[in-house]
């Protein structure tokens, strides 16, 4: 085989073969096909596609480059639960609690956030004594002990994944359905799980803009999942604003934590329940969403899904007292509300400007290296469709930083349209749910 060849046939959109595409993934991975062929066959790839059979086998080649965890240690059916990303996600967090609590075991591998998304360890971090770097052990005995446990990505997982996604990054082949479902299911294929619900987010803080782009990519991934023989759900949620109001590390798992004890951010809850149902169907412990969704509710009302973090939190060297009072996490030294410049109603957020925003508090990472200030970032008081007065606060800026402050409000200001009227509608938080057999549109 050539790849000169292989490039040749997908520029004319030609079909690609297993072992074609298996040549490709694995000699580009070993360094015997050079950058610039691969990044002419990925363009190609954009600009012809790919079809179902070929995005699996692109998918199973990539998980196949690297080392796939066996979970077997861990007694019952394994769920997972990714989301493509956004802004103010804390879902894992309060989520995880939920299902851990209905007996469904949640064994999660977590990234550190880069750019303008948070990342579910740093978040972790704000508690003190919380460490996700624990042993292989460690992580078994606590997932078969309390259902649930959070460690680092330590393993090499994909990392074929890893190489194309970083020449991606350069030549512009990002955006490109085929290429994002295989590199997000390769890991998660390669992570072990039995059962996969996937939140892929729609809107100006997510990649996805368009209600059919994101239909596509979900109904993408969820077919690559059931055909790698996984049980996989996915839902379409809305990130055309931050999900709940507190944006920042420390803040953002205070409202997670509130969350459980019942003072919901409406749309927090919405996204938890609609993730949670699926991830109960999967684990086979709900039959129906009726019966998921009441088993989830029960476990805010009972107090199950709370102290189910807390003995999380308490396995993984965490206080958990944390839990209990959250006036113990560290506090920015700074609290200023943004006024609002003008009387009206909130028409767009660009959402993936807020979270610059918190990234230039310092609460973000600009490169892996960055230490970041788990303490700083926002608290929204307007949302989409709000009316709001002059002068009135927009949100509070949680900073150790004067001229941060300034820095992030004026960047915030540019993120938040106000007008005279507001004709969107309901702002909704989901917009689908995928399943291997149904598409249901909300
Ligand atoms: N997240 C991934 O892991 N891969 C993509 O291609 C896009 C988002």
């Amino acid at each position: 085989m050539r790849m000169y060849d292989l490039i040749y046939k997908k520029k004319y959109g030609g079909k690609m073969t297993k072992e074609e595409i298996d040549y490709i993934v694995q000699g580009y991975t070993k360094g015997d096909i050079p950058d610039y062929q691969m990044s002419a066959f990925l363009m190609a790839v954009c600009l012809k596609g790919m079809d179902m059979e070929e995005t699996t086998n692109l998918t199973l080649s990539m998980r196949d480059s690297g080392e796939t965890l066996d979970l077997s240690k861990i007694e019952g059916i394994k769920v997972d639960k990714h989301s493509t990303g956004g802004v103010g996600d804390k879902t894992s967090l309060c989520l995880s609690a939920m299902v851990a609590a209905c007996g469904v075991p949640v064994a999660k591998m977590s990234g550190r956030g880069l750019g303008h998304t948070g990342g579910t360890i740093d978040k972790l971090e704000s508690i003190k004594g919380f460490s996700t770097s624990i042993s292989g052990d460690e992580f078994f005995e606590n997932v078969n002990r309390i259902k649930m446990a959070i460690m680092g990505q330590t393993a090499d997982l994909a990392p074929a994944d890893k190489k194309i996604y970083a020449l991606r990054d350069v030549t512009a082949t990002v955006d490109c359905i085929p290429l994002i479902a295989s590199s997000i299911m390769s890991k998660k294929l390669a992570s072990g799980a039995d059962a996969i619900v996937l939140d892929v987010k729609m809107g100006s803080g997510a990649f996805m803009k368009k209600f059919d782009d994101a239909l596509a990519l979900a109904d993408a991934m969820v077919k690559i999942g059931t055909n790698a023989g996984k049980h996989t759900s996915a839902v379409i949620t809305n990130m055309d604003q931050p999900l709940g109001l507190a944006i920042g590390n420390a803040l953002e798992v205070i409202e997670a934590i509130d969350l459980l004890k019942g003072k919901e951010p409406k749309d927090l809850m919405e996204d938890c329940i609609a993730l949670g149902t699926l991830m109960l169907i999967g684990g086979e412990v709900a039959k129906t969403h009726d019966e998921a969704e009441k088993m989830l509710i029960k476990t805010i009302e009972d107090g199950s899904a709370l102290k189910k973090f807390a003995e999380f939190v308490e396995a993984q060297g965490g206080d958990p007292e944390y839990v209990y009072n959250t006036d113990m996490f560290e506090k920015a030294q700074y609290v200023d509300p943004i006024p609002a410049p003008a009387s009206g109603y909130i028409t767009h957020i660009q959402t993936d400007e807020i979270g610059m925003c918190s990234l230039i508090l310092g609460g973000g990472r600009e490169t892996k290296e960055s230490v970041i200030d788990l303490s700083v970032g926002l608290i929204l008081n307007k949302k989409l469709g709000d009316r709001v007065e002059k002068g009135e606060p927009l949100a509070y800026i949680h900073s150790n930083d004067k001229a941060k402050t300034a820095a992030a409000t004026e960047r915030f200001l540019n993120a938040y349209t106000i007008s005279d009227s507001y004709e969107g509608g309901e702002v909704k938080t989901i917009y689908a749910r995928v399943t291997a057999d149904s598409i249901e549109k909300y």
